[in-house]
């Protein structure tokens, strides 16, 4: 069934393949971004997918966003909060601003994306949300205490809506990815990079369409009783 989805972070990595990935599935797409209009204009030439401007952190504009998009496309039934940022640096250098702008966009940013699209899900008994935690909320990593809490609390958060959203047909999950080949992972230092895909098992980065699937099988009508739950897709680099 055609439903209408918004996907945060929609234009860019590991995102524009869930935009793409929930297109080819018949739904109407919504893709966010946050600055980069050049990459955003491309997306949309490319895909077609309407792309709107909007900064996850900032919950008034989420809130106006998506009523936009639901004037645009129609009520949310899919909300894929995926927009993220990483700020790294060893807890020793790491600055109060590089761990509340991971914050702000990481965690807070997911609230904001689910909370203002809730009430229409509940009110029409259908809904489905996926977070885009990281293998890294799940092991943590040297580097990330911002970003590691980040992901790390995706999970709560779609546990908690999972019991909450239940009863109303709503279901919340997390997919983790592990180390995938996007600008985020090619901004590590190579010498780190390297050394981070020879302790993966598979041998390799991930792509992000390897991401794409699993969200595009967890919004689907077939996935109605996979609630609460956290898809891993690392190439066994770790599990939980
Ligand atoms: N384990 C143990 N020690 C480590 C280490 C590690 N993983 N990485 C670095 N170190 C050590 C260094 O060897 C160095 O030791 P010495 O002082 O004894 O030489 C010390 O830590 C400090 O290193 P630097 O001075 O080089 O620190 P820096 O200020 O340059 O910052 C860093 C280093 C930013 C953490 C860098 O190592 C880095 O970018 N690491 C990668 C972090 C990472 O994996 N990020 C993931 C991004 S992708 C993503 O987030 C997507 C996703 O979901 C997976």
């Amino acid at each position: 069934m055609a439903r209408t989805a918004l996907v945060t972070g929609g234009s860019r990595g590991i995102g524009a393949a869930i935009s793409k990935a929930l297109k080819a599935a018949g739904h109407n797409v919504a893709a966010t971004y946050a600055g980069n209009d050049e990459a955003a204009a491309k997306f949309t030439e490319e895909t077609g997918i309407k792309t709107y401007k909007w900064n996850v952190a900032d919950y008034d504009e989420s809130k106006a966003g998506i009523a936009q998009v639901e004037a645009d496309l129609g009520p949310i039934d899919i909300v894929v909060a995926n927009a993220g940022i990483t700020r790294d640096a060893p807890f020793h250098k790491m600055s109060p601003q590089q761990w509340k702008d991971v914050i702000d966009t990481n965690l807070t940013g997911v609230f904001n994306t689910v909370h203002p699209a809730w009430p229409g899900m509940r009110e029409r008994g259908f809904g489905r949300i996926v977070v885009i935690s990281s293998v890294n909320g799940q092991k943590g990593q040297f580097g990330q205490v911002n970003y590691a809490a980040t992901k790390a609390g995706d999970l709560g958060i779609v546990r908690s809506l999972a019991q909450e959203g239940a009863a109303k047909g709503i279901t919340a999950n997390a997919v983790c990815p592990g180390y995938i080949a996007t600008e985020m992972v090619m901004a590590v230092p190579e010498a780190v990079r390297e050394k981070i895909i020879s302790m993966i098992p598979a041998g390799r980065l991930g792509e992000p369409e390897e991401i794409a699937r699993c969200v595009a099988f967890l919004v689907s009508d077939d996935a109605s009783f996979i609630n609460g739950s956290t898809i891993s897709a690392n190439g066994a680099q770790f599990f939980s």
